[in-house]
């Protein structure tokens, strides 16, 4: 297969420029791209976060409409919505408010934007519950627990709410089980046939959410979170994740974190290439690199580069990232 070994050189496809693009493998594509954007109730002008350099809570006014502007004009078209309410309560009931914060903050953008971007809400109560946990909480007499079957219910209204306000595409990100059949027969019973379910299906019990948890105040506080989140240990249970959300009438999966589990990511797509699969570089990753870019100990510009691609190579269709928005801008 690799012929003679004298005539064997790889280095001719590394030449130079125009034959290393014209052989790559891996392009990065703006269109693929999906940029997190944190809103937030009561303010007025956006805070910067300080644990995630560049990124912002924003207040849903006009800041918010020129940032998306801005993200437009440089071509990204997909967003995805967290929101941080101004009361929390047990059972996170701000999450499904008709006036909720991503409520509101989806029909503003619907109706400045209409149909030119497409609009991803992230479904969870973790930003939403008092005690900081993606659930309901019960007590038992061993204690504390994250109750499976009356969160589901819960869901099921957040994603009609959210669906209500125009968004495209509802994102469980509470590791549930049954929740992506609970959300699709809800939406359906709705008549909301039409959005679509991109399930957080392999999501890990990760550190390198602390950012995003100091980002949107969503910290649990008590326990954590590994009665639910997938143990890091484990790579082949992703496919039993993945399976059952398909099942369930999952339309996009995802493998989150993403750097530290490209070899999930990689598994993933070979085991289910029909279906597209969305990858999350998550807060941790993207600290790291401005905390490192701020010491000037790397290249952060390359660096962005070179790990938006690996995700890609690794086998996702589609990349939700912080830095997407300066990637676009070093890309365009
Ligand atoms: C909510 C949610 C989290 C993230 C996305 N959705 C936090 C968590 O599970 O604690 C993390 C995203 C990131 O770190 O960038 N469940």
């Amino acid at each position: 297969m690799i012929g003679e070994y004298p005539i064997v050189r790889p280095r001719r496809l590394r030449k130079n420029q125009l034959i290393r693009d014209l052989v790559a493998e891996t392009i990065i594509d703006i269109k693929k791209l999906v940029m997190p954007i944190f809103v937030k109730d009561g303010i007025a002008s956006p805070e910067e976060i300080e644990s995630m350099p560049g990124q912002y809570r924003f207040p849903l006014n006009e800041h918010l409409i020129k940032f998306v502007e801005d993200c437009y004009s440089k071509g990204i078209r997909n967003f995805i919505i967290f929101g941080i309410p101004s009361k929390k309560d047990p059972i996170g009931s701000e999450a499904f408010s008709q006036d909720g914060i991503v409520q509101r903050c989806v029909r503003m953008l619907r109706e400045v934007f209409g149909d030119k971007i497409l609009i991803i809400t992230d479904l969870c109560l973790c930003q939403y519950t008092d005690h900081g946990h993606c659930g309901i909480i019960r007590m038992s007499r061993r204690g504390m627990y994250v109750d499976n079957d009356d969160t589901l219910k819960i869901y099921a209204k957040i994603a009609v709410s959210q669906a209500e306000a125009g968004a495209d595409i509802v994102a469980p990100s509470g590791m549930m089980d049954g929740q992506v059949r609970a959300i699709r027969e809800a939406l359906d019973a709705a008549g909301y046939e039409d959005v679509l379910i991109m399930s957080y299906s392999v999501k890990y019990a990760s550190s390198f959410y602390g950012p995003f948890r100091e980002a949107a105040y969503s910290a649990p506080k008590i326990g954590d979170r590994r009665t639910y989140q997938m143990d890091p240990r484990n790579a082949y249970e992703a496919l039993k994740e993945v399976e059952l959300d398909l099942r369930e009438g999952a339309d996009i999966i995802m493998v989150k974190p993403a750097l530290a589990y490209l070899d999930i990511i990689r598994l993933v797509k070979e085991y289910f290439p029909q279906v597209p699969l969305a990858a999350y570089n998550v807060s941790g990753e993207y600290s790291m690199v401005k905390a490192a870019a701020k010491l000037g100990w790397i290249d952060e510009k390359a660096i962005m580069i070179e790990i938006v691609t690996a995700i890609f190579r690794a086998g996702a269709d589609i990349v939700i990232t912080y830095h997407a928005k300066e990637l676009a801008e070093v890309l365009q």
